[in-house]
């Protein structure tokens, strides 16, 4: 989730486009650099980290021009290094660039083929060629735009100018916001509305295959077709930080929302129905490495071990191996039986847990292949890995983590995919039925989404009490745990995650009309068990909170909340399950007047043991 801003007018655009990249910041902030036209040519000034080292490489370096385009990254391709930093370049055009292109590799070999050098790691710089080989061939900016997004596939917004056109700025959208804005003396873009409010507070949303053509005086937009086209202003009124939050209240609901997406960008060009397998080229261990494991581990620490819970009942059911989960500051006290050539996967959204990152050391000293699910690129476990899998679900503010764990399920579910079909347990045919399954996924999210008053009503009901149980089985047993731990650490209320089956041996003592219990029913072969788990609930009077499949009507009787999530494959059901439960432990929350954003005592990313 990087950040891109354009200006064209009269004033200096470097100011410009430091102040709105300012305000851009919180989407990514690996890197950063901007490009403005001087004097007929393109300069460039880019900087590694905060921004205060690109302002500081610009005061040594000053740029003056009318026109420019900026970029503060959060990498997805290469590391972040200045090279890797936007803008790129290709003969007199530069761009920036925010998603991913699929197709990067096979355009990139047709570039190279037609005379073009690379000179970073990143997906974007093929946009860059693609442009100048359209113009090279007598093309407009505008229309090289047109014909290069005709080849791109992926998701991504895309801002450029050309040294031969220097009074347009065009952009471009396919999947990711793109805003454009104007006042009578200067036009602006940028990847939401933030850097345009003191500029202007009416605003257009682009929609996808838009291509926008600015100038100091204009602004024209045309379709994917090419034909201008029509597209209504919208009035802002948001101050600055509630556009930054995109005119949610808070980072957390943000992140919640952002859900379907950051799962969709997760899965995105990492997958082949040719082949029904999951694509995967940047896990850094062959398959032959893969198949020679004779165990699986996978460490964690909070949010990110329950994913790893998940992992296991996933991998042991879909590919029949078996998987040792632990927590990272349990592990690397104990003496683990981990062995030379064993597979393990750690799990974190920052990439910088301490625990964690002991685990993975002491795993290496055993000799074992460390592959890492990783959020933050290029962190210490990136770089202390053999091989990465990144969730790409751009910075998660919110110190409850919500949707890296929902990026970290969808991460293991590729890596079953590709583990099950290099161990031939899933034919061609079952890959292709698991893609159809994942690609589904995000509609199911937007669905209990879309159904957040229901959540919030339960919420009024419930928010007053002192504690809760939250029972699951299965593979809904760590989603449980992960209820129960998203309610305690934003709303203060104690809440115990339990497997439903286990409740005789203890919790039960603690039922009564006080304890309200969450419980998690989805349709699969345990169903029935929990059913009658809850008669136990019932017959000691406790509130019921359930979360049943659609069609399901057993349990609305027995329950006083029922709240019906989209069926699913039993195994899948964990993602859909677990954004309900976010959205009550929020709403709870919030009704208790907590700063959800940052509840006491707990730190985002905890680097020290
Ligand atoms: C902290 C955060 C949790 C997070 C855990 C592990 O405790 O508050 O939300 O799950 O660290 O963090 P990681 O970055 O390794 O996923």
């Amino acid at each position: 989730m990087c950040g891109i801003i354009g200006y064209i007018g009269h004033d200096n655009a470097t100011s410009i486009l430091i102040a709105g990249l300012k305000r851009l910041e919180y989407r990514g902030y690996d890197s950063a650099g901007i490009a403005v036209i001087q004097n007929g040519q393109i300069e460039v000034r880019r900087s590694v980290g905060k921004l205060t080292n690109l302002e500081q490489a610009l005061q040594q370096a000053p740029l003056y021009g009318n026109i420019g385009i900026g970029h503060t990254r959060w990498a997805t391709h290469g590391k972040p290094s200045e090279q890797n930093a936007h803008p790129h370049r290709s003969n007199g055009v530069a761009i920036v660039h925010n998603g991913i292109i699929e197709n990067y590799l096979t355009l990139k070999q047709r570039l190279q083929k037609e005379g073009f050098v690379f000179d970073s790691e990143t997906d974007t710089e093929v946009i860059a060629h693609l442009l100048a080989l359209h113009i090279r061939d007598g093309r407009s900016l505008h229309d090289a735009f047109l014909a290069a997004t005709r080849e791109l596939q992926g998701s991504y917004a895309i801002a450029g100018m050309y040294v031969g056109e220097p009074e347009t700025l065009v952009a471009t959208r396919s999947g990711c916001p793109l805003v454009i804005g104007r006042n009578e003396k200067a036009a602006f873009l940028a990847s939401d509305v933030t850097p345009l409010l003191p500029h202007t507070h009416e605003v257009v949303f682009l929609e996808d295959g838009d291509i926008a053509v600015l100038t100091a005086q204009s602004t024209t937009i045309t379709g994917a077709e090419g034909r201008v086209a029509e597209r209504k202003s919208v009035r802002i009124d948001w101050d600055a930080e509630a556009a930054e939050k995109g005119g949610y209240p808070d980072f957390m609901l943000k992140e919640i929302h952002e859900q379907p997406q950051a799962i969709l960008d997760t899965l995105r060009g990492r997958y082949s129905y040719e082949t029904g397998e999951a694509d995967l080229p940047d896990l850094g261990l062959t398959s032959q490495e893969l198949l020679e494991a004779k165990r699986m581990w996978i460490v964690a620490c909070g949010t990110s071990w329950h994913a790893g819970l998940v992992g296991k009942y996933l991998f042991e059911e879909l590919i029949r191996k078996p998987v040792q989960v632990d927590i990272g500051s349990e592990f690397r006290y104990r003496q683990p039986m981990i062995q030379a050539g064993d597979l393990f996967i750690a799990i974190s959204q920052s990439g910088e847990t301490a625990d964690t990152l002991a685990a993975v050391r002491e795993a290496r000293l055993r000799g074992a292949r460390i592959l890492s699910i990783v959020n933050v690129v290029g962190s210490t476990l990136a770089r202390e890995s053999d091989g990465v899998l990144y969730t790409r679900c751009g910075p998660e503010i919110s110190v409850a983590s919500t949707k890296a764990f929902t990026g970290q399920v969808v991460a293991l579910y590729l890596l079953a995919l590709h583990l099950g079909r290099i161990r031939q347990v899933l034919s061609l045919e079952d890959g292709r039925w698991w893609l159809d399954q994942f690609m589904a996924l995000p509609s199911k999210v937007e669905h209990v989404l879309k159904r957040e008053a229901e959540i919030l009503s339960m919420a009024k009901r419930f928010y007053t009490m002192r504690n809760f149980l939250y029972l699951g089985r299965g593979i809904n047993y760590p989603i449980a745990l992960e209820g129960a731990l998203k309610l305690k650490e934003i709303s203060y209320i104690h809440a115990e995650g339990y497997a439903a089956g286990e409740m005789k041996h203890g919790p039960i003592a603690l039922i009564d009309e006080d304890m309200p219990v969450v419980v998690l029913a989805p349709r699969d072969q345990l169903y029935e068990k929990t059913v009658n788990n809850l008669m136990e609930v019932k017959a000691r009077k406790a509130p019921v909170i359930a979360f049943v499949s659609e069609g399901e009507r057993e349990l609305g009787a027995l329950a006083d909340f029922v709240f019906t999530i989209p069926s699913s494959h039993p195994l899948l059901s964990p993602i859909p399950f677990t954004v309900a439960l976010q959205l009550f432990a929020y709403h709870v929350a919030i009704l208790r007047q907590v700063d959800v954003d940052r509840p006491r005592n707990l730190a985002k990313s905890v680097t020290v043991e």
